[in-house]
């Protein structure tokens, strides 16, 4: 064999089958090949397990996929390269011309823009309505059929909480689909609800450090016999070594995200207090709107708090800078704390009335609290509060 062949065909080194690795090895490869002709037939057909070609599968996908499964209390789950592409996958998968989907106000910008913009040029119409008017959810689902409900709970950036026991009732009384996107909440609640799809951006508590970006579609395995062929073919694939870190930032998961819930309790209450702070919006905050709903569904809160200064746009400008822990920055779920101001929090699609549907006010801030000591992120928080105050 020359040494250009050789490269090309590295000498085999076979792991015993009584001598595992510890930690999965990522399978980094695009192609899997069988000896035979026929064994690949067979193994594309379904007639025996095997891997070919990575955007169909690979073990280290899959792994996580079943991983993820099971901690969502469901059968099955396609992974994809972002939490947007799980989106928008799954609404193009789920929906054709002449479907009519119901969304919510509070709801992730992407998504509403995916429903107006790309869902509209195929002819699926829509309603939005505010996730808090059940009432409104009953009468829409009640005067046309709807293929589906796409909501979230907690909502983003304000932390609303949708009734999941009504929405998924209404739903199934009226034959439409449920798909939450599970994203705050995290791939270990909402799982007793009668739910059809969960989406999940990996990119935020799962991967929870900051570096690596992946998406999540969850169900029984019917449903996602039905996804998965679809995002094979729209192709955005997560790779492994990104599947690797998914799995690896599972280890420590339950760890991080109880640690950073209860940093961000503590926060809250210490917000929800503070003279420069109209408002908290935190679903454990005693007293807080949605805080009952919040603890018949929920088990722990979630990292996000947001909240209104009384200074306004100006005071939030003011705070976002002169905070010393917290990146002003995109993105949640992660180690390192960050904050969002109110110029980077407004949706750019809405009007004034849905803006205020929505909850978003002028001064209105979000953090995403993640694993420095608590005590550091208070006094950080109060320096930058205390001077944000002065402005008002
Ligand atoms: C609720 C929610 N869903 C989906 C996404 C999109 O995820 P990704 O950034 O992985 O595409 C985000 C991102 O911020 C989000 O907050």
């Amino acid at each position: 064999m020359k040494k250009s062949t050789l490269v090309n065909h590295p000498p085999a080194v076979p792991v015993p089958a009584d001598n595992r690795p510890v930690v999965a090895p990522i399978h980094q490869t695009v192609k899997f090949e069988f000896e035979t002709v026929d064994e690949t037939l067979r193994s594309l057909r379904g007639d025996r397990p095997g891997f070919f070609y990575l955007r169909s599968s690979n073990p280290t996908l899959r792994q996580l996929e079943l991983t993820l499964a099971q901690l969502q209390g469901r059968e099955d789950c396609v992974v994809c390269a972002s939490g947007v592409g799980a989106i928008a996958q799954t609404l193009l998968s789920l929906t054709r011309s002449g479907d009519h989907v119901l969304c919510f106000i509070e709801t992730y910008g992407p998504t509403r823009q995916l429903i107006r913009r790309t869902l509209a040029k195929f002819g699926v119409t829509h309603t939005m309505l505010s996730i808090e008017d059940l009432s409104g959810i009953e009468r829409v689902l009640a005067s046309r059929p709807t293929r589906l409900i796409i909501f979230e709970s907690p909502t983003n950036p304000v932390n609303k909480i949708a009734d999941l026991a009504a929405i998924t009732r209404l739903a199934r009384t009226h034959g439409a689909l449920t798909v939450l996107d599970n994203t705050f909440a995290g791939v270990h609640q909402h799982g007793q609800y009668e739910i059809d799809i969960y989406l999940h951006s990996l990119t935020k508590f799962v991967s929870g450090h900051g570096d690596v970006m992946g998406g999540a579609a969850i169900g029984n395995a019917n449903m996602i016999r039905t996804l998965r062929p679809d995002f094979t073919l729209l192709g955005g694939v997560l790779d492994p070594h990104a599947a690797f870190l998914m799995q690896r930032g599972l280890k420590t998961y339950f760890v991080r995200y109880r640690e950073q819930c209860a940093s961000a309790q503590r926060i809250a209450e210490y917000l929800s207090t503070h003279p420069a702070v109209e408002r908290t919006h935190y679903p454990g905050l005693l007293g807080a709107a949605a805080n009952a709903l919040a603890r018949a569904q929920m088990t722990e809160f979630g990292a996000v708090v947001s909240f209104d200064l009384r200074s306004g746009a100006a005071g939030g400008r003011c705070f976002a800078e002169r905070l010393n822990l917290f990146s002003m920055a995109a993105s949640l779920g992660a180690t390192e704390s960050l904050v969002m101001p109110p110029q980077m929090l407004g949706s750019h699609d809405s009007n004034d009335e849905l803006q205020a549907i929505s909850g978003i006010a002028p001064g209105t801030v979000r953090l995403s609290i993640g694993l420095e000591d608590i005590d550091d992120l208070l006094e950080d928080l109060e320096q930058a509060l205390q001077a944000a105050e002065d402005l008002s």
